[in-house]
């Protein structure tokens, strides 16, 4: 069979020490980019969602402190600059395991280089970063396509594309490797309150790839799945810990048991950067809370009272006993889970 790879958008590039990515919080309706050599403003970019997506905000942080080493290259306190760099980024936010994961691959190379191969090693070690999650996210698809009928309708939430890896994606990876290799997939995609990744983001993504996609709030996936309309439902992950737990965007949980429900299979895909094997379980995964006004405002419209309480969670936890299988670079793993270091890069 002729197989056509999957072509995507690059949310993200960089060129001779500054990084330009594509504003996700302007998207679909602006394709705005931003070009800096700024580590703090890609800090503040990761931490309002401009840079999303548990793979690509490790990149964007690689590619952060690959910037400073240039900015600050004939500067003598550049060591202790670029340290601050690394012990900020890795908190921009806590719930994605990537971000911690690729500032540790930078340390090591930061202490191990030479004053005068700083620049070179950093920039080669964030740029080998970003090509080892392009080279899993095509993994994770060839591996995941197996899984997809030949006319499929698949449910997923949030976004997992290329707008969220810097590759071809986790999750809708595996929608684009199926399709590419001649197969007729249906995306239906939860809309994904408060911030909207899967009509904004999804939705924007799958059209531009040519790949029917039909939106649907949150509220609905209960009565989709009851009609017996969806054959399976993929999922991306921010952390897997070592006994399959798995946190993902808010509503992947209710998902989960909803699909335990109607015995629809429940599927993550995940590069094994994602994977942590030092959080034993779902309960030590630290959960993202973010402002209220992402719930107060339905964007322009203010939609509440304006004094009401607010709970934000970004993230909850579906426990590994809910989940079919896990897709990953390296293979579908399959309960019972029991994740040990996996070596990355
Ligand atoms: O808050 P976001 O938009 O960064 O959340 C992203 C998700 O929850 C994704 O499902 C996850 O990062 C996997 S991306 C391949």
């Amino acid at each position: 069979m002729n197989i056509i790879e999957p072509k995507v958008v690059e949310p993200i590039e960089w060129k001779n020490g500054w990084v330009r990515f594509l504003d996700q919080r302007l998207l679909p309706h602006s394709e705005k980019w931003i070009e800096t050599n700024d580590w703090q403003e890609i800090f503040k970019s990761i931490e309002n969602l401009s840079i999303r997506g548990a793979p690509l905000i490790g990149i964007a942080a690689a590619l952060a402190i690959a910037a400073e080493a240039y900015r600050v290259e004939y500067n003598l306190d550049r060591r202790s600059l670029i340290i601050k760099a690394v012990n900020s980024l890795r908190y921009a936010r806590p719930t994605a395991v990537n971000l911690s994961w690729a500032m540790g691959k930078m340390l090591d190379t930061f202490n191990n280089s030479s004053d005068n191969d700083l620049v070179f090693d950093l920039e080669k070690c964030a740029l080998a970063l970003w090509q080892s999650e392009k080279r899993r996210c095509i993994q994770i698809g060839k591996f995941g396509e197996k899984i997809i009928p030949k006319d499929a309708y698949v449910l997923t939430i949030c976004n997992t594309g290329a707008l969220a890896t810097g590759g071809i994606g986790t999750a809708l990876g595996v929608v684009y490797t199926a399709v590419s290799r001649g197969k007729s997939v249906e995306v239906f995609a939860s809309e994904t309150r408060p911030l909207l990744q899967g009509s904004r983001l999804t939705a924007w993504e799958l059209k531009k790839a040519g790949i029917p996609v039909t939106l649907i709030v949150d509220s609905a996936t209960g009565w989709l799945l009851s009609q017996n309309a969806i054959d399976l439902c993929i999922i991306g992950a921010d952390r897997i810990a070592a006994n399959g737990d798995t946190a993902n965007k808010i509503g992947s949980y209710p998902l989960a048991v909803l699909c335990q429900r109607h015995k629809v299979p429940f599927y993550i895909a995940a590069p094994t950067s994602t994977i942590d094997p030092d959080t034993p379980n779902g309960a030590e995964i630290p959960i993202e809370h973010r402002q209220k006004s992402e719930v107060l405002n339905f964007f322009d419209l203010y939609a509440v009272i304006d004094d009401a309480e607010v709970l934000n969670p970004a993230f909850d936890i579906v426990p590994a006993e809910l989940i079919t299988g896990i897709i990953t670079d390296k293979g579908i793993f399959k309960p019972p889970y029991a994740f040990r270091s996996l070596s990355t890069i």
